[in-house]
């Protein structure tokens, strides 16, 4: 895997100085070399080769994206809120990240960024649970668990994909896998991208079965897990309490009252989710996204990979 950001921004820069969108890159650039411009006594002889042409292209105006943001302008790039969200892995520990949006606001797209980002951090497996059988994720194809012991894989990415047509994905036999690759300790990320998808009514059917203890009880041994919702109110209280982070496409209504009773919002960063793209744009428009953590404030930003 290759360890190359899939934004291409540069990593160790402050938020604030790295800009979105491609539209904001030139005035960067220029920042950068107004602050290593020689000095008179190095200044090199004779003609000055001509920055301008090393600046990157500004792509035309009609293809930049402009995200109709209410309540900022600025657009933090999704890198920081990667480097957030996998701080842990540094530390030994599994992480546990929410994403919870509006259909076609831009979860998925958001996991595939955070796997690659695990991948470059952790030596452990990547598989992802897509089931509601969605497809475009990268890794090996297996249509389910059971599969895997006919079929040995090959590379460090998997995609559990049932077939359309067959039983569906077995979300708690996922997780069943996940522990017993941490039993050989083999530490794993699993995209479980639709969560509500093993519960009933907002419940696991029993707690302390193997999905829910990926939550309660993963951290220890390298299990980390990343979990998808459409509707907060279709989540159970353990992805939600165990998760160091939860990054909200737009939501409203119901859900915004979800996320304020588990201690995630407050008036002002409700207002911000509610403004935020969703499939009301096109799809190169959307996005965007706010991270939270539990009990603590807003940190004021919005971001997009
Ligand atoms: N950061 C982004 N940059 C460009 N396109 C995006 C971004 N996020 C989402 N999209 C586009 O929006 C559409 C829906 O995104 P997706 O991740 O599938 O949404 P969700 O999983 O929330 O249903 C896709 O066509 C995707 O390419
Ligand atoms: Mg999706």
């Amino acid at each position: 895997m290759s360890g190359v950001r899939m934004d291409g921004r540069d990593p160790g820069a402050e938020p604030g100085q790295i800009p979105a969108l491609p539209s904001e890159s030139r005035e960067v650039h220029h920042e950068v070399l107004r602050s290593h411009r020689p000095q008179e006594s190095d200044r090199p002889q004779g003609p000055l080769p001509a920055l301008r042409a090393a600046l990157p292209v500004r792509p035309p105006r009609a293809e930049r994206p402009r995200l109709p943001l209410r309540s900022t302008g600025k657009i933090t790039p999704g890198s920081v809120a990667s480097d957030l969200c996998w701080a842990a892995l540094a530390s030994g520990e599994g992480c546990r990240i929410g994403l919870l949006g509006d259909p076609g606001a831009g979860k998925s797209t958001a996991a595939k960024h955070l796997a690659q980002a695990y991948l470059t951090r952790s030596r452990g497996l990547v598989a992802v649970a897509d089931s509601k059988g969605e497809g475009g994720w990268p890794g090996e194809i297996r249509e389910s668990v059971a599969k895997l012991a006919s079929a040995p894989l090959g590379s460090r990415e998997i995609v559990f994909t049932p077939d359309p047509f067959g039983e569906p994905l077995d979300l708690e036999a996922v997780a069943r896998w996940q522990w017993a690759l941490a039993a050989r300790r083999c530490r794993s990320l699993v995209v479980y991208d639709e969560i509500a998808d093993a519960c009933q009514d907002g419940e696991f059917p029993d707690d302390t079965t193997a999905l829910p203890r990926v939550f309660t009880a993963g951290r220890r041994v390298g299990i980390s897990a990343i979990w998808g919702a459409q509707f907060a109110q279709l989540v159970p209280r353990a992805p939600y309490e165990c998760s160091s982070c939860l990054l909200v496409w737009r939501q409203a209504g119901n859900a915004l009252a979800v996320l304020r009773r588990r201690g995630y919002t407050d008036a002002a960063v409700e207002d911000v989710i509610r403004a935020l793209p969703g499939d009301d744009v096109p799809p190169s428009q959307r996005g965007a996204f706010v991270l939270l953590r539990r009990g603590r404030p807003w940190d004021g930003r919005v971001y997009r990979f």
